[in-house]
């Protein structure tokens, strides 16, 4: 098809965001609009948003607002806002950027097509924020002219029916619903097909997939796609602990494909907090699912997410927090500030914690975990590690006094999920090789090939 423009998204926020974006290149595509990567190059520009705390909505507000020049130098440019801020602000958005043309709310990605051809005729201010309980399909994206990603996203459940009190996912994501097997094995053996060697399943809630509609467990889920040939690797995110069963536990340790790893997001270390934030488990039962996992899967790269400053939180709760970090020991933590967030009722809870409170908290926290991330790096210095090769390194390695590096620099990740970049020469993205770590570094490990 001839080439109608460029197409330029500016994807802000989680994994399930990117997949988004992608699908919406694929829509894109077929409409013979090309990708760039290059904003000035772009035809149409979506900005695909994010609404989990104030600091990632206003970075699309930042971006879009920016826009106004460069269509005042290029008339026909279509600018879009797409995403979570999108299907949370509906129209409102027109009163702070009002040269948008089209607010896409999350449910209506299909819509895309029409909409653009509205635009073309003439029409400005489109507002598509209708809701849906259906998952819209597409195949995935597969890139035709360059060497193909050897890691990709699979969402396999939107929305999330867990109403976390702090949290805007259900307002702006729906209630939620999986696919089926049948299109996610489908989706996934195409990417395997394509040269694709890992995926990551994303859902809010994985652990909970096909649980609502009785589909099958996520457990059974993965056993399907641990067949899938071609593929090496099967990584997951987000579970939630209140859903982390025996069965899943059994399927990480017996299935050859599934990582040994986990990204268990605790938020707080006090039962009062939890209870406050509606998580649905206590700090004990966060602790025994993590020994639980541990006997069966021992070594497993453990991250979790946190959040300070709660409102009512109070320098006793934080303390709960500190301590349970340093009795899992995680491999690396996600911590945030907690945020005020529209529709979302802890927004209403009294006891706001000051600012500054909040800011040396999550400093406090991020200094006790890089110990833990420090100690568990420096623990595997010396040992071979199995690492999937995703591509060229950008990274400088670490070099002795007067050595000169030669090889090609590489990286990849281990079965439980860290970075490893490496020194080898005839390596290609996706392959497996034996790495033996020499250094590590505070976000990652550095080594050399051990051979078969
Ligand atoms: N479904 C996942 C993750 C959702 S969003 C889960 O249940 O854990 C990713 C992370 O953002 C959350 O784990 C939480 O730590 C953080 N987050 C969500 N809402 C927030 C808010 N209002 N303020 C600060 N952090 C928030
Ligand atoms: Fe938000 Fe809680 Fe759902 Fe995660 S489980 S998306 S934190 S409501
Ligand atoms: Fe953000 Fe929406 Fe994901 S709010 S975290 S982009 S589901």
């Amino acid at each position: 098809m001839k080439c109608k423009g460029y197409a330029y998204i500016y994807t802000i926020g989680c994994q399930m965001n990117s997949y988004d974006s992608e699908k919406l290149f694929v829509i894109l595509d077929k409409m013979g609009y090309q990708k760039t990567e290059e904003l000035n190059q772009a035809d149409i520009v979506i900005c695909n948003t994010c609404s989990i705390r104030e600091k990632a909505q206003e970075k699309a507000f930042s971006f879009l607002g920016r826009l106004a020049d460069k269509k005042k130098k290029k008339p026909h440019l279509i600018s879009i806002m797409a995403g979570c801020v999108a299907q949370q602000e509906k129209d409102k958005v027109f009163k702070r950027i009002p040269h948008l043309d089209v607010v896409l709310g999350t449910h209506a990605v299909e819509t895309l097509p029409r909409i653009i051809e509205a635009v073309k005729s003439g029409k400005t201010r489109i507002t598509e924020t209708r809701e849906s309980h259906t998952i819209f399909e597409t195949p995935p994206r597969i890139e035709e002219n360059t060497a193909p990603k050897i890691s990709r996203f699979v969402t396999i459940m939107q929305g999330c029916d867990n109403y976390c009190t702090y949290c805007v996912v259900p307002y702006v994501r729906g209630r939620e619903r999986s696919r089926t097997p049948e299109s996610i094995v489908e989706e996934i053996s195409t990417l395997a097909d394509n040269g694709v060697k890992e995926v990551t399943l994303l859902g809010q809630n994985v652990n909970s997939y096909g649980q609502k509609e009785g589909i099958c467990s996520f457990a059974q889920l993965l056993a399907k796609i641990n067949d899938i040939p071609k593929l090496e690797r099967i990584r997951f995110a987000t579970s939630h602990p209140k859903d982390l069963s025996d069965e899943l536990i059994f399927a990480m340790r017996d299935f050859d494909k599934v990582c040994n790893q986990l990204h268990l997001p605790v938020q707080s270390g006090s039962n009062g907090i939890l209870k406050k934030m509606h998580r649905g488990y206590t700090r004990e039962i966060y602790l025994e699912r993590i020994d639980m996992l541990r006997t069966h899967c021992p070594d497993v790269g453990l991250s979790s997410d946190m959040i300070v400053g709660f409102p009512s939180e109070t320098r006793h709760d934080f303390e709960q927090t500190l301590s349970l970090v340093s009795t899992v020991g995680f491999d690396g933590i996600f911590a945030f500030a907690y945020s005020d967030r529209p529709n979302a009722p802890a927004s209403k809870f009294s006891g706001a914690v000051d600012e500054t409170e909040k800011m040396a908290r999550l400093n406090e926290l991020l200094a006790l975990q890089e110990s833990f991330t420090e100690k568990k790096n420096n623990a595997l210095v010396g040992t071979v590690q199995r690492v999937l090769v995703e591509g060229e390194s950008l990274k400088k390695r670490h070099t002795e006094p007067g050595e000169n590096i030669t090889e090609p620099q590489m990286t990849g990740r281990t079965d439980t999920g860290k970075i490893v970049h490496f020194s080898a020469a005839g390596v290609v993205p996706g392959d497996l090789v034996n790495i033996k770590i020499a250094h590590a570094y505070s976000h990652s490990l550095w080594g050399t090939c051990a051979g078969e």
